[in-house]
């Protein structure tokens, strides 16, 4: 059991192994579910549990300290990996009571199955006493369900902040060690689940600006004990601005489409236009959704498979429709052999980009020198594109 601070301590487990989320996301650098037990003069507070199948972990760190009562668990976030051991948890310590907001509650009772008469339901700026330590529970919707708080300890100035701020890295470092690291695993943790969500996101920093925070301990990755690094960066992710990048994702078949990819790759550098190359047969979606954060433009490149777009450049699409980059251009390279409906396909699968889809190059078969002129002014559209839209 780790000490953040006195009578403050994680005791949550580390999955050094798991390198897939939701069967979707890789985890190529593992996670934690961080779980804190707070022990004020007169009651004791669990915040969040772990993932199920980490739950003897849990409860392994609780005996082994010879805590022999929790009051309350708190539960910032009723997905699974943080809610998943609260019955457990509930069945060894009987008198221990759920203590979240009531959309919260409502889902534990759906997911989980937890009786109504275990839950203290507590509305947005309410408080409980521990004795000398007090939370403070801050609505913190959409990162990453609706339901999402964060609870602040008061006294000791630590928010505790569940899937807000976290960072899927496995670190036998309480702190955050290596900020470089944690970084890049936070931007990728923030494309996965909460790119979507930018402006509740921005409501929520805004309803944290004023308090006084020594600690931001969430629940995934390391604690930051230099809290504006992690806020700073979500603040710079969330804001309008877009960098001077082109996201290329592409799959080819017989080479044509690569080709294109290969030409236009080359005319986009030389014109001082930055490059994200990815071919979807490998891609790591992590990857792929942290690039998106800041790219100003997406470009997707396939061939045609039965008069659409490669299934792969579809999947792709509606990836990136869901996540809800802040992306201003979109373009479309293909070919096709007789006939197609890509660029419209496409098209009406990114729609909530509000995105400006730039003239597509279709090829007729493998591209000729009229073709690869074609790119030229694409990627010089870019240029003049981004030129006005990155400044
Ligand atoms: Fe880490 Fe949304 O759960």
């Amino acid at each position: 059991m780790r000490e953040l601070k006195p009578n403050v301590h994680a005791v949550g487990a580390i999955d050094w192994d798991r390198r897939l989320f939701d069967e979707l996301i890789p985890l190529p650098d593992g996670t934690s579910y961080n779980a804190y037990l707070v022990r004020g003069s007169e009651k004791v507070a669990l915040i969040d549990t772990v993932d199920f199948h980490k739950t003897d972990e849990l409860l392994g760190n609780l005996i082994r300290q010879g805590v022999d009562r929790i009051d309350y668990v708190i539960s910032n976030h009723a997905e699974q990996d943080h809610s998943g051991s609260i019955p457990d948890i509930l069945t060894i310590y009987p008198h221990a009571r759920v203590v979240t907001n009531p959309k919260c509650k409502g889902m534990l009772m759906d997911l989980l199955h937890i009786e109504e008469d275990r839950f203290i339901t507590v509305e947005d700026g309410g408080r409980l006493e521990l004795g000398g330590k007090t939370l403070r529970f801050v609505l913190t919707p959409w990162v990453h369900w609706p339901e999402t708080m964060s609870t602040y300890l008061e006294e000791d100035g630590i928010l505790f902040s569940c899937d807000f701020f976290g960072s899927h890295v496995a670190s036998s470092s309480l702190f955050v060690a290596d900020e470089a690291r944690v970084l890049v695993g936070a931007k990728r943790y923030y494309a996965e689940i909460m790119m979507p969500f930018r402006k509740a996101i921005a409501g929520n920093l805004e309803k944290i600006k004023d308090l006084r925070i020594d600690m931001i301990a969430p629940s995934h990755g390391p604690v930051y004990r230099r809290p504006s690094l992690i806020v700073d960066a979500y603040k710079e992710w969330i804001s309008d601005r877009v960098a001077n990048e082109v996201v290329v994702a592409y799959v080819s078949m017989h080479h044509s489409t690569a080709r294109m990819v290969d030409h236009f790759v080359d005319a986009l550098m030389e014109r001082g236009v930055a490059v994200r190359r990815f071919n979807l047969t490998g891609v790591d979606l992590g990857e792929l959704a942290m690039t998106l954060v800041d790219a100003a433009t997406v470009v997707l490149a396939a061939p045609t498979v039965l008069v659409g777009p490669h299934p792969l450049a579809m999947y792709a699409a509606v990836l990136v429709n869901a996540l809800r980059p802040k992306t201003r251009f979109v373009g479309v390279i293909g070919s096709y052999s007789w006939a197609g409906k890509m660029v419209e396909q496409l098209g009406g699968l990114v729609g909530n980009l509000r995105a400006e889809m730039l003239e597509p190059v279709m090829v007729k078969g493998n591209a000729r020198d009229a073709d690869f002129e074609g790119l030229d002014r694409l990627a010089e559209t870019i240029r003049t594109k981004h030129a006005e839209a990155c400044r």
